[in-house]
């Protein structure tokens, strides 16, 4: 039997009927009819209940659709009410553990690694990379004709050298507008271009950031010496003697005088690199203001991240007074060169770290938006003060730079053995303040490259090296297949800094990105120009070669790559020394919980070595290779007090154990971004 109440009647099906229940269309409630309180006066023109009605009513069971009195008569029953509150609190219960459990497993999840630590960053020279339009020089749509060789490597960040609008005096790094593209590298909408579809690839550009100089020909400088009010003093001017224009002893990177006269303004201008590079007053608010102003552009069109250059040199004392000589019993007039100098008034002034923390903010405020975390590198070169270098890492309580470049390894080659390999190491390792993210250099366009000044034989090792660090790798294009130098002569020299003295010339490890066997190496495929000679060696060293062949350079850097990215002791473990000696440095990475460590075991020697590590009693005795840089011992099982390489081998080992090195060996050992393994449920928690 059904209940129809016209259109939103509601079915009973084969129930008792609800006789309590009647349609009043337009007039007062059902429960008006049935109130349960006696006394209560009924409205008259309500349909009353006779008393055999309410009888079968007391008799049925509640449903849905009974008058609210009628369900609370039964509701308050204690058959009803009890199960009923159990399921409530029951509830309560369940979400109050779910809510514990969430905010329990997001306070013990350890942090994801951000883009910029999964991955190594490549460096394009963009010069050299790839010539798409035949002039001989490469270009932006040479770089994203190439994309695709970062996805087969597995990186995912890269930083492109300087494309801005330039004179070209220092190949980019003199920039006349902060705002606009050389038209040797293309168009801004080139740039637009290729940055979409980096960012649809899944790759991340970093652009270089040049705030300590501009171009002589930039607009500011112009007029800055004609003393336009608003522009000044966006430069560093002093009164001079215009026949000899040196108001101190300063001297410029690239050396001389760092002082240049110019004869519109009748003053000096300062310069820490060429004299067409002026440097910018960081002393007038205007010009941060500015320089800030071009971050935000550069932001907006989506870029992901700045190497900031040559920060070093931002500020410079107001006093202008002659800095202390190295050697002080030198003639005045032969202090040519940087390193004759003590830099306490150029160098790392006062104030410069709340310069470079104020664009840290601006950096962040972009980073809001999610999965677009801005990053931030500092080039600063402080040699032996360590300690200045760290000071770019920021505070425990102010943020700077994501790391600041480590450059130690650049002094690799002047010493190839396993203890100065690890001291090296070491330097950058103790002095990191705790918790920071570490990062490997071996080449830039700034210096010769690795292949050449190691020597060929530890470009494997090399690459195994950055690649099983802890931190971030950088790798300077060419270096994935083992590129080495070119020899430029005299006449050939394109590099300012070449032309000022030839030992000193950047452009050997400029040369063009060797691509395959064909003609100019792949680099320019349409004319026979290239505006650095390509190296002889291009037919076996190239990257289309090195793809076929699973022993190659290439083929270990990509492996490695894969290996680190895919392995979590050597991305997020410890790393602990293990051995150091003439020829061998050693090291494991593992990470507490997860019973799968890796061991390395690297021959900068020059000779082969057996290394004895049987006194590190948390490896297994027997070690079985995963990788070694010469193919042949791929899979070997060796005894560990026996580990033999020749020189300029590496070995990967991966081993099973149930006991941990660092918690013994704590002085040995060192952790970023630490997180334990809980492999019964197979995650990382905070620890
Ligand atoms: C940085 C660059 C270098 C350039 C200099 C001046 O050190 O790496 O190539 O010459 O700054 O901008």
């Amino acid at each position: 039997m059904s209940l129809k109440k016209g259109p939103g009647s509601m079915e009973l099906g084969e129930c008792t009927r609800n006789p309590g229940y009647q349609d009043v269309e337009g007039g007062g409630s059902a429960a008006e009819t049935v109130s349960a309180d006696p006394g209560e006066k009924h409205d008259s023109a309500a349909p009353k209940l006779d008393s055999d009605a309410a009888e079968e009513y007391t008799q049925i069971k509640p449903y849905a659709g009974m008058p609210k009195e009628v369900l609370l008569q039964y509701s308050s029953q204690a058959r009803y009410r009890v199960p009923r509150e159990i399921l409530f609190w029951l509830t309560v219960a369940c979400t109050l553990v779910l809510v514990a459990l969430t905010i329990t497993v997001i306070a013990l999840s350890p942090r994801c690694l951000q883009w910029w630590q999964a991955s190594p960053v490549y460096q394009v020279y963009p010069r050299s990379f790839k010539d798409s339009n035949g002039d001989g020089v490469g270009d932006l749509k040479g770089i994203q004709e190439q994309l695709d060789h970062f996805l087969y490597l597995k990186v995912k960040s890269v930083w492109i050298s300087p494309f801005y609008l330039s004179p070209m005096k220092d190949f980019g790094y003199d920039v006349e507008d902060f705002r606009a593209v050389d038209p040797l590298f293309g168009t801004m909408r080139d740039f637009e271009e290729l940055l979409a579809e980096m960012h649809n690839k899944g790759l991340k550009l970093i652009m270089d950031f040049i705030p300590n100089h501009t171009s002589d020909r930039h607009r500011w400088f112009n007029l800055s010496r004609t003393r336009d009010p608003h522009y000044e003093d966006y430069y560093v001017w002093t009164d001079c003697n215009a026949t000899a224009p040196r108001p101190n002893n300063w001297v410029s990177v690239f050396g001389n005088s760092s002082w240049t006269y110019d004869d519109v303004r009748g003053q000096c201008y300062l310069h820490q690199f060429l004299k067409e590079q002026p440097d910018l007053n960081f002393r007038n608010p205007n010009v941060y203001k500015e320089m800030t102003d071009i971050i935000h552009f550069w932001l907006e069109k989506g870029v992901d991240g700045f190497r900031m250059d040559a920060v070093k040199h931002m500020l410079e004392a107001t006093h202008l007074r002659d800095e202390p000589q190295v050697d002080p019993s030198k003639p005045a007039e032969s202090v040519k060169t940087e390193f004759d100098l003590h830099h306490d008034y150029t160098y790392t002034q006062l104030g410069l770290h709340d310069l470079l923390r104020g664009w840290r903010a601006v950096l962040d405020v972009y980073s809001r938006e999610p999965g677009k975390y801005r990053f931030m590198v500092m080039e600063s070169y402080d040699y032996q003060e360590v300690e200045k270098t760290m000071m770019y890492y920021g505070t425990p309580l102010v943020r700077e730079s994501d790391f600041p470049f480590n450059f130690y390894l650049l002094y690799l080659p002047q010493n190839t053995s396993g203890l100065w390999v690890k001291d090296l190491v070491h330097l950058w390792m103790a002095n990191m303040p705790k918790g920071k993210w570490p990062n490997w250099v071996v080449g830039n366009h700034d210096k010769p490259r690795i292949a050449s000044s190691a020597s060929q034989i530890y470009i494997r090792v090399i690459n195994m090296l950055l690649l099983t660090l802890p931190g971030t790798p950088t790798t300077y294009y060419g270096e994935e297949i083992g590129m080495e130098n070119i020899n430029v002569t005299n006449s050939q020299i394109q590099d300012p800094a070449g032309k000022y003295n030839a030992s000193a010339s950047r452009d050997p490890g400029r040369s063009p990105m060797q691509w395959s066997g064909d003609m100019n190496a792949g680099f320019n495929i349409k004319t026979n120009s290239t505006w650095l000679p390509v190296h002889p060696d291009y037919r076996s060293v190239n990257v289309e070669v090195q793809k076929k062949d699973e022993g190659s350079v290439l083929a270990q850097y990509r492996f490695l790559n894969t290996l680190r990215q895919s392995e979590l002791p050597l991305h997020r473990g410890w790393f602990c020394y293990v051995h150091a000696d003439a020829s061998v440095f050693s090291y494991l990475r593992e990470l507490d919980g997860l019973d799968q460590a890796f061991l390395m075991v690297l021959n900068f020697g020059k000779e082969s070595a057996t290394t004895d590590l049987s006194s590190i009693r948390e490896l297994p005795d027997q070690l079985k290779v995963l990788m070694s840089t010469n193919q042949i011992n791929n899979g070997k099982v060796l005894q560990k007090s026996r580990v033999l390489t020749e020189a300029g081998e590496g070995l990967v080992i991966r081993y099973s154990t149930h006991t941990r090195f660092n918690p013994n060996h704590p002085e040995q050992c060192y952790v970023s971004e630490k997180a334990c393994y809980l492999s019964a449920m197979d995650i990382l928690y905070k620890c």
